[in-house]
């Protein structure tokens, strides 16, 4: 592989996708999809659907996603893991006439909150790569909810459920976008004075939206996510906390 092309394609509306997007769908030659396993074959065939939807002719090569090793620290599982994407990229490609630029479709946008890149940088020889950028979770979160991402001169920190709970509510932040969030992490938060803006499934027609004072909405949030998670297998949320 010689050259190597990301493209952002939003959190699951095909309206997400660019017209730059769609172009390089069609130019690729071939498209890395990732299978993650049982119960998250959605995400997977949203890809093909969008995929084809936008004309692809390219070959489709899936992968298996490794697992991460819960043994290890988290650091180095995360590092462990992106070595092993890296050699089951390579190991799908293996045997493969690749005749012009491979493609992954990268949920949201390839530069936020997303190990592609960093996955890309492990590649030996090293492809040539290109980012197209594509509507991120934040986006389609503040978009569904109607609401502005920053108050007026205000600054904005985005972080994961997984700091959230062990470092609590960022030091002087007015507005947190919370986003890899696994467990409520907003409940671990002692702020009843906060507003909540919560989104599931953005952009897809599962989508669920509740917002309000916390104290009120977080129980509402809790009971909704559990659902939702039960009947679809899997679940994606980003939620965007606010401080008067
Ligand atoms: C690995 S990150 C990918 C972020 C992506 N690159 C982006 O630009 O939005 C996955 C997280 O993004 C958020 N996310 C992605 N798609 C979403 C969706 N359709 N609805 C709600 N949150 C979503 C969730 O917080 C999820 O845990």
């Amino acid at each position: 592989m010689t050259e190597l092309w990301l493209i952002g394609i939003g959190t699951g509306h095909p309206g997400h996708l660019t017209l730059e997007g769609r172009q390089a769908i069609r130019d690729a030659r071939l498209i890395l999809v990732p299978q993650k396993g049982a119960g998250k074959e959605d995400l997977a065939d949203l890809r093909l659907a969008m995929a084809r939807e936008a004309g692809a002719t390219a070959r489709i090569v899936r992968f298996a996603m490794p697992v991460r090793d819960p043994a290890l620290p988290y650091q180095d599982r995360v590092a462990r893991w992106h070595d092993e994407i890296a050699e089951a990229w390579q190991a799908a490609l293996a045997g493969t006439e690749v005749d012009g630029p491979v493609a992954l479709l990268v949920w949201g946008d390839p530069g936020l909150y997303d190990s592609t890149l960093r996955i890309a940088e492990r590649l030996r020889p090293a492809p040539r790569l290109r980012v197209i950028p594509g509507i991120t979770a934040l986006q389609a979160l503040t978009a569904a909810h109607a609401i502005p991402f920053n108050t007026v001169n205000g600054p904005v920190t985005v972080t994961t459920g997984r700091r959230l709970r062990d470092h609590g509510w960022p030091e002087g932040a007015e507005t947190v976008v919370v986003m890899l969030d696994g467990a409520c992490s907003f409940d671990t938060l002692d702020r009843p004075d906060l507003q909540i803006w919560w989104g599931a499934y953005l952009g897809m027609a599962e989508q669920i939206l509740e917002a309000g004072p916390l104290a009120e909405a977080g129980p509402r949030i809790k009971e909704a996510r559990a659902a939702a998670r039960a009947r679809h297998g899997w679940i994606m949320d980003t939620y965007l906390l606010r401080a008067p």
